[in-house]
């Protein structure tokens, strides 16, 4: 007799998972994948390769490591994507799906920090899950990986897939969410109020509880948040100070990923982050004085 496990093992491995954006969160999400049993195929331009990668678990008491070997074709070589999950920076997600092709019941994992990076690409019956994780990884070389933070990560959007268990019995704290609005959400409000200042001024984390100026500003872009998502959603209990200063606690001594795309002289994700707040904001007929300054800041440092 067939359980519930094996339904939804069968649903998990039936089809290959393409992973576009294959980087730090991606080869993560690609580990627990292969851990699970399914098939993975990386997406990205460039000749037909397997990516070999060493990955260390700072949480692990042994400090065992792990390897994974992971195949990547360009988008050209894809037949059609049913199982796709999206974990490029934000900035390069028209680019990087321009030539993927998904079947017309895909389903789509959008690995992302911000909002917005997919809006209008899905369609008919095609599904898109959102995904929120805490969790924090970095390249130490080209082929080295470090898990600095084994955290939770939210899957959801509707009714549980039948994959879902399988994955989540070889993910380290992998939950659904029926609704995963809200806490894409408190991750927005943090990232940004964190990622735009922290870059700015080239602070660690902690440097915005620490300087009254820092600190007034952050406070502010906090209220515009809220004050959005609030219109948006009456149900916003839009009071995110809390949420925003456990971070900053958390990772005081850390350096945010826009700091980091800053100093490495890349493309951040301010677009998705605090654009996304903007671009609401203006259909509401609201201003947003703070995140305005912190956009028009961060583009003028992305263009020297
Ligand atoms: N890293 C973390 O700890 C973490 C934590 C939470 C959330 N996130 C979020 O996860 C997302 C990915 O972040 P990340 O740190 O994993 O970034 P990353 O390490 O830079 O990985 C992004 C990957 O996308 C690939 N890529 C770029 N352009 C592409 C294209 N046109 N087609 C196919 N692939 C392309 C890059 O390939 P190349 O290297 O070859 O250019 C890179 O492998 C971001 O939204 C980030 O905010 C990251």
């Amino acid at each position: 007799m067939q359980t519930s496990g094996d339904t939804s093992r069968h649903d998990l491995t039936a089809r290959p998972w393409h992973i576009v954006g294959a980087g730090r969160i991606g080869a993560l999400a690609a580990f627990y994948l292969q851990r699970a049993g399914a098939q993975t195929i990386g997406v990205r331009p460039g000749s037909a390769h397997t990516r070999r990668l060493s990955i260390g678990f700072d949480q692990h008491e042994d400090g065992a490591g792990s390897h994974l070997a992971l195949r990547v074709i360009p988008p050209s070589e894809c037949a059609s994507v049913s199982r796709l999950i999206v974990a490029c920076k934000t900035p390069y997600t028209d680019a990087a799906l321009a030539r993927v092709s998904l079947t017309d019941d895909a389903t789509v994992v959008r690995l992302q920090n911000g909002m917005g990076s997919l809006d209008g690409r899905i369609t008919g019956h095609q599904r898109m899950i959102g995904a929120v994780t805490a969790s924090a990884v970095m390249s130490e070389t080209h082929d080295r990986l470090r898990v600095v933070a084994e955290n939770a990560t939210i899957f959801g959007g509707g009714e549980r897939p039948a994959w879902f268990d399988a994955l989540a019995a070889h993910w380290p704290q992998l939950s659904w969410a029926r609704d995963i609005r809200p806490p894409q959400w408190r991750k927005l409000v943090v990232n940004a109020a964190l990622n735009p200042l922290t870059a700015i001024h080239d602070v660690p984390n902690g440097a915005l509880l620490e300087r009254a100026d820092l600190y007034a500003d952050m406070t502010a872009l906090i209220d515009e948040a809220d004050t959005v998502l609030a219109r948006l959603d009456p149900a916003w209990p839009a009071d995110s100070h809390a949420d925003v200063a456990a971070v900053v606690r958390a990772t005081a001594a850390n350096t945010s990923s826009m700091r980091a795309d800053i100093q490495a002289g890349a493309i951040t994700e301010i677009d998705a982050i605090n654009g996304w707040l903007l671009r609401q904001a203006e259909t509401l007929d609201l201003d947003l004085p703070t995140h305005r300054r912190v956009v028009a800041q961060i583009r003028q440092l992305e263009s020297t």
